[in-house]
């Protein structure tokens, strides 16, 4: 007697008659994998910690961030140290997830041409930064990276950053009202200008639990109200330097594998 076949095989003509029914079956094995892989990243302390030191950008840094996105810095460099030793013997700590959480859109990148730049912060002057974006070639002769002298000459739009900082608020960055409202001077105050800056060094000290990690000094060296070279260097010098890492203890990656 011919053996009957198998259940599996009497339906799966369901599957092959009809793609919509497929299409949900592909789906809901594909998902599988997925939530296998995404799952416990919600419960490794290193995607879900938050760390001490992290705080939103000043109004300075964010706008030199933006000038960073506008002149496509981040189709260059990339803001990810992997855990992989020849990185971190180049650039330093690996980067944590915690240190990209109020970065709207993040600018971990996907492409180096050139260096990563998550820690440049404090790496050069503010004299070398300066100088680098100008003639970038002056400074490192084999340099492909283009020049961005402009920047110096241009001043810094502070009337949108209120704009901006309400916006990152709603996205879940914690501003306070008066962060927002005082944008434009502390911008300027940043920069160097003649401004009192003790109530944004506390007001953001509040949120990082330190009260060092904001630099208020001339960036370019330019006399006069903040130029868009300020912003973007302001915004470089802080790079990585949020997170004091001789106190931060990280898990062994090792058992988190
Ligand atoms: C066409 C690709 C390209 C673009 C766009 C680009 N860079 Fe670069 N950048 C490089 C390369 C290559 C280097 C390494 C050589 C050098 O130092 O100039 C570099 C180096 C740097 C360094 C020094 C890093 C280190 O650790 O030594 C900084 C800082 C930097 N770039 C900032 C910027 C900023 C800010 C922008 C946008 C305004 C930018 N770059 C746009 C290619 C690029």
């Amino acid at each position: 007697m011919a053996q009957r076949p198998s259940w599996l095989f009497r339906n799966h003509r369901l599957f092959e008659k009809n793609s919509f029914i497929l299409l949900v079956g592909i789906l809901v094995v594909v998902a599988i994998g997925g939530i296998i892989e995404i799952v416990p990243l919600f419960y490794l302390k290193n995607t879900i910690e938050k760390v001490e030191g992290m705080r939103p950008y000043t109004p300075l840094e964010l706008a030199g961030q933006k000038i960073y996105v506008r002149e496509g810095c981040h189709v260059c460099h990339s803001q990810m140290i992997r855990p992989l030793r020849d990185e971190v013997e180049r650039y330093g700590h690996y980067s944590l997830a915690a240190e990209s959480m109020y970065d709207h859109p993040f600018l971990w990148g996907s492409k180096r041409t050139g260096p990563d730049l998550a820690r440049v912060g404090g790496k050069y002057s503010d004299e070398w930064q300066k100088q680098h974006l100008i003639d970038p070639r002056s400074l490192v002769p084999e340099s492909i990276m283009p020049p961005y002298a402009f920047l110096g000459g241009r001043s810094l739009d502070l009337s949108t950053l209120k704009d901006e900082m309400s916006a990152l608020k709603f996205e879940g960055v914690p501003y306070t009202d008066a962060m927002i409202a005082n944008a434009a001077d502390d911008a300027a105050a940043q920069a160097g200008g003649d401004y009192d800056y003790e109530p944004i060094k506390k007001a953001y000290a509040a949120l990082s639990g330190r009260n060092d990690t904001i630099a208020f000094r001339d960036f370019d060296g330019e006399p006069g109200p903040p130029s868009e070279l300020d912003a973007l260097i302001a915004y470089l010098q802080m790079l990585g330097t949020l997170v004091d890492f001789s106190t931060y203890e990280a898990d062994d990656l090792s058992n988190q594998r």
